[in-house]
């Protein structure tokens, strides 16, 4: 029997998982990413837990058909290699060969997010929906574009970087972690979202958030939904945002289904209404007619899935 490794670089840890060949999910293993050591200690513990979980579970390492490695920041898909991860600090990386010759096996790398689309796309909120739009909101914003059951990465795989979509207008656009103004990124993200709360404290702005020591966007969240009219005023134009942002999107792709997941995304209906007001009003009727807004429903497993799934078929 076959087995599929996958594996989800993120910025404090590395998920990496064993799926069948049918791309169920057996077994997880999480440790940490080392990002404070450096690129080489990132690429060696990729390596470790890839082989350690191998080592843990009832298969033998002869059994692993491919790993497949969701991982955030540009890259360059076709070449396996990682132009740029600014949450990682990685620059012009050769990850997937590196990682051929550490491992002997086949490696393919993608986008984060857009395994994560793949992921539930597969056994998640987009099961049976051919084309769906994910969005994943965490300490940047992610997008994953499936047409057709696959990945759309574009010609260099830069496709689906939505959270670099320029959406905000210049009198509001703040600088974004790539060098651009306005991106989706600075507003939607969590990262976003505790800068507006932080900006709004040190004006002398009157609200409860005053009073929270380090400010998390689950704080400003449930200030909220607690009536904090700083705290909604915030939420409500990281939802604004993201409901225009899925507007165009509706426009380009016409896809069924949006799938919004992330550490964001937990607000609820408080953030889901938003954005579906704000889309209902931005997109033309018909161009709405059957298209939904709804939760992932991976959580934190897509991205390991998604990742063994790059390999699958
Ligand atoms: C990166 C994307 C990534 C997203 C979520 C963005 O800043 O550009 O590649 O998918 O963050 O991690
Ligand atoms: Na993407
Ligand atoms: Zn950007």
């Amino acid at each position: 029997e076959k087995i599929y490794v996958g594996a989800d670089i993120g910025g404090t840890t590395i998920k990496v998982g064993i799926c069948n060949v049918e791309g169920v999910l057996i077994q997880t293993y999480e440790g940490p990413t080392g990002v404070e050591v450096g690129t080489d200690e990132i690429i060696n513990n990729i390596a470790k837990y890839a082989r350690h979980i191998v080592e843990e579970s009832p298969y033998a390492w002869e059994q692993v058909a491919g790993v497949g490695i969701g991982i955030a920041g540009f890259l360059d898909i076709p070449n396996g290699f990682v132009k740029h991860s600014v949450n990682l600090g990685l620059r012009n990386v050769k990850l997937r060969d590196i990682l051929e010759e550490k491992l002997q096996k086949e490696v393919r790398i993608n986008n984060d997010a857009n395994v994560a689309a793949l992921g539930e796309a597969w056994g998640g909120a987009g099961k049976g929906v051919p084309n769906c739009v994910c969005y994943t909101l965490g300490t940047g914003v992610g997008g994953g574009i499936i047409i057709n059951g696959k990945i759309i990465e574009g010609f260099s795989g830069m496709a689906g970087e939505l959270g670099h979509m320029q959406i905000v207008p210049d009198l509001e656009a703040i600088q974004c972690g790539c060098g651009k103004m306005g991106c989706l990124e600075t507003v939607s993200s969590a990262t976003g979202i505790i800068r507006m709360a932080k900006d709004a404290v040190a004006r002398g702005d009157r609200t409860s958030l005053s009073l929270v020591e380090d400010i998390m966007a689950k704080d400003v969240v449930d200030a909220a939904k607690a009536g904090d009219e700083v705290a909604i005023r915030i939420v409500n134009r990281a939802a604004f945002y993201l409901g225009k942002s899925l507007a165009a999107v509706a426009i380009v792709l016409n896809p069924q289904r949006f799938i919004i997941g992330g550490g964001v995304s937990k607000a609820g209906d408080f953030l889901f209404d938003q954005i579906r007001e704000v889309f209902q009003k931005l997109t033309p009727d018909i161009a709405q007619e059957g298209v939904e807004i709804v939760p992932a429903e991976l959580g934190n497993n897509a991205g390991v899935v998604g990742a063994a799934g790059l390999l699958i078929n």
